[in-house]
């Protein structure tokens, strides 16, 4: 992966900012914003057969299906689209739960984002379900041992592939693995992991995986993936003339066709990363490799250069991690270093990041922390400008 080459392609990254902000949705490169403004301009309405304007609305459509599928490697036919992946995995759960009743369990994790959390608390307490709750280790962040909750009880286990607070990876096949064998389903988050890593939706074992393209060099929208024949049996609220189809069965209202552009140009950009030949899944995974290479690289740097500070404090050591590291820095509010390197135009936010329950749970209460976040278009110069920032701090 030519580094140089990659940043050219951010037309924001001219702007001098050093990006640490990626976990909370990444740059865009021009290629993306081009394909969402020609959408826009080429004669799209409403999908069909039976003209060429509905046919080229539906190519759109299977177009950004198949880049999906082609990113996790899924079936077209089993990507719903929808607003964020909060609404999404607010519906599945109200259509999961509508089969819920007392004596069933259902179990959610303390690292999750509450995007996987919350929807499925709501929805357990609704049917008179009861809630498990698997925490993890508040120094290693590493999850706890699930065995223990399971039983022929659960219907659904919802974990995430990667902590958006602590990049912690859990072995989502080994969870999904123990689901399967009492008959739970599994809901995985794949928002955070997704941008860092190669995913493959058969080898983490989950029914249903959720991700969000603008975390992705891509527009704001979400999409979660199944197995179509999954999504045959499930009966979400719709209207009564759309189509009943899956997986437009899932999809509420007209889909921002524009922003389906854009996700094929991302997967497409992201395809590209490594120059290469062949199928876009094979090109994509190869590009992910390299991201991760890259990524794993730059952490080093960082996490060394972190360990050399005084008084700065990483929290989470995981075995396997993205490269979202969150830190505090002792006598200064994590606001307040948040605000010093805005200052100087480095850009690491503040917070829980809505992993409300994971802040808690490792003693950070709902100030968190100072969050880093490594992404492809990462420089070495970027982690120089964020330790510099922080020695500044420290005087
Ligand atoms: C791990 C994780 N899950 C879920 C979400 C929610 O995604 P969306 O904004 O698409 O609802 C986020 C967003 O920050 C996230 O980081």
């Amino acid at each position: 992966m030519d580094l140089e080459h990659v940043r050219a392609q951010f037309p924001s990254l001219a702007l001098g900012t050093a990006h640490f902000d990626g976990p909370g949705g990444s740059q865009v490169p021009s290629v993306v914003a081009q394909a969402v403004a020609d959408a826009m301009t080429s004669g799209l309405c409403q999908r069909g057969a039976l003209s060429a304007t509905e046919r080229r609305t539906d190519a759109v459509v299977a177009g950004a299906r198949q880049a999906v599928a082609d990113l996790v490697g899924g079936d077209a036919g089993g990507v719903v689209f929808g607003r964020s992946m909060t609404q999404l995995t607010f519906d599945l759960a109200r259509t999961l739960s509508a089969g819920w009743g007392p004596g069933d369990e259902v179990v959610v994790t303390r690292l999750d984002h509450d995007a996987d959390i919350r929807p499925w608390v709501i929805a357990a307490e609704r049917a008179g379900a009861t809630v498990r709750w698997l925490g993890f280790d508040p120094v290693t962040t590493e999850l706890d041992d699930i065995a223990p909750l399971l039983s022929e009880r659960t219907r659904l286990v919802a974990v995430t592939a990667a902590s958006n607070l602590f990049g912690t990876r859990p072995d989502v096949a080994a969870v999904a693995a123990q689901a399967h064998a009492v008959g739970a389903l599994v809901h995985l988050d794949a928002v955070h992991l997704a941008p860092h890593a190669p995913v493959d939706l058969a080898a983490t074992g989950a029914d249903f995986l959720v991700l969000s393209p603008y975390k992705l060099f891509g527009p704001h929208l979400g999409a979660l993936v199944a197995d179509p024949a999954l999504l045959e049996g499930l009966r979400p609220d719709k209207l009564l003339p759309s189509s009943d189809a899956v997986p437009e069965r899932f999809e509420l209202g007209t889909l921002p066709y524009e922003l389906l552009a854009g996700v094929t140009a991302a997967v497409d950009f992201i395809a590209s990363l490594v120059p290469g030949e062949g199928p876009r899944r094979e090109r994509v995974l190869a590009s992910m490799a390299a991201v991760e290479e890259h990524e794993a690289g730059l952490l080093r740097r960082l996490l060394d250069g972190l360990a050399d500070l005084d008084g700065v404090t990483v929290h989470g050591r995981a075995a396997r991690r993205t490269p979202t590291v969150l830190f505090t820095v002792a006598g200064h509010s994590p606001r307040d270093v948040h605000a010093h390197l805005g200052a100087q135009d480095v850009n690491a936010p503040s917070g829980h990041f809505y992993a409300v329950e994971a802040s808690r749970h490792a003693g950070l209460g709902d100030t968190g922390g100072v969050r880093v976040g490594l992404a492809a278009y990462s420089s070495p110069d970027d982690v120089d400008r964020l330790l510099t920032g922080l020695r500044s701090l420290l005087g």
